[in-house]
């Protein structure tokens, strides 16, 4: 049991970017190559398009400089870097290596690999850092999945795309908190999603789309509780842009409307942990976000991993 609950932790998300490769891949175009259509993938997942291109860096890179830029902060001031990604460029080093360099921040760097659910794992860690005396941490979400997919797959193609998702975060005393969280992994179903080394994505479509259903219900209601609120009392959730019809499933297991829920999956397909800040960044540059908000963020992934965070957003203008 984490102590989040007893010992709120005062953060605030001071700035956000989001960065999406320009290329289009629609429904359409994936059906002039694979025995599909859009009807097929729009009912079983709500996405309509994939944003398809790019490296793992450099989406991340440039996420990240709109996130410092949005913050109004320069590079020196970060202390440190946290990417999460299970797209990584290279085998060694990690991709954080290349994005402090791009970014000229003079901090640690590291990757931290969750799957899709690495976001929030990295957020939750960064809030760590802050706790042990760093004064701003820059997040990052990045992927390009359409590295490891098999374009001849019809059961997972239509599923991924590649972004990339930021935040920095600092502490805060003008209401910002992190009120709870929930990180979780299941090991022993590992191999229902995976890649080998070298290889393409596998995936046991129904029995993943189950685990999720649970992982989110489980994960977001554990995040609730030791946040120490109902589940009505949450504005917002940021779920993991998956598939709409776990999102709609998980909603209702959690006791939360799902108008409350962002999707954005139908532009973006699953970009794995850009996911859950990409659509973060759409939500708070759409203005669905107000001061003393309580924002749920949950999502899921291989591993089988989850995580949670419930974050109370503070003064709009501190
Ligand atoms: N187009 C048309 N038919 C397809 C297809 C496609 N792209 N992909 C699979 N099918 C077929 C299957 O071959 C199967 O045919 P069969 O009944 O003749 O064997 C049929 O559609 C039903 O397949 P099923 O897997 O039961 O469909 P589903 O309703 O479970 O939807 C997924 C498939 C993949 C969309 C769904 O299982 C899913 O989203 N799972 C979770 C995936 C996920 O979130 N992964 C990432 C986790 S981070």
């Amino acid at each position: 049991m984490n102590k989040a609950s007893e010992e709120h932790l005062g953060m605030r998300i001071s700035g956000w970017g989001v960065a999406l490769p320009e290329r289009i891949v629609t429904n359409d175009e994936l059906s002039q190559t694979l025995d599909t259509s859009n009807e097929w993938i729009l009912e079983r997942s709500g996405i309509a398009e994939r944003r398809i291109g790019g490296s793992t860096g450099s989406l991340a890179v440039e996420a990240g400089k709109l996130a410092l830029k949005s913050a109004g902060v320069g590079p020196e001031t970060i202390d440190l870097l946290i990417i999460a990604t299970t797209t990584p460029d290279d085998q060694i080093p990690a991709t954080s290596s290349k994005v402090q360099h791009e970014l000229g921040l003079s901090c640690g760097a590291m990757d931290i690999n969750a799957a899709c659910s690495g976001f929030v794992y990295s957020l939750v860690t960064g809030c760590g850092f802050l706790k042990a005396g760093c004064n701003r941490v820059l997040v990052i979400g990045a992927e390009t999945l359409s590295r490891f997919t098999n374009w001849e797959d019809r059961s997972t193609a239509i599923l991924f795309g590649d972004g990339a998702g930021a935040v920095v975060i600092e502490p805060s005393d003008a209401g910002g908190k992190l009120l709870g969280w929930d990180l979780s992994s299941s090991g022993e179903l590992r191999d229902i999603l995976h890649a080998v080394i070298g290889g393409t994505l596998y995936m046991a479509g129904s029995e993943v789309f189950r685990k999720a259903v649970i992982a989110m219900t489980e994960s977001g209601k554990s995040a609730i509780a030791k946040a120490g609120v109902s589940p009505e009392e949450i504005s917002l959730v940021i779920p993991h842009q998956a598939n709409i019809r776990i999102i709609e499933t998980s909603m209702k297991k959690l006791g939360i409307p799902l108008e409350r829920a962002v999707w954005v999956g139908d532009k973006t397909a699953n970009t794995s942990a850009a996911s859950i800040p990409i659509a973060l960044g759409h939500a708070l540059d759409n203005n669905q976000v107000a001061a003393n908000d309580l924002i749920l963020l949950v999502g899921f992934g291989a591993g089988m991993t989850a995580a949670s965070a419930v974050i109370q957003w503070g003064e709009i203008n501190e």
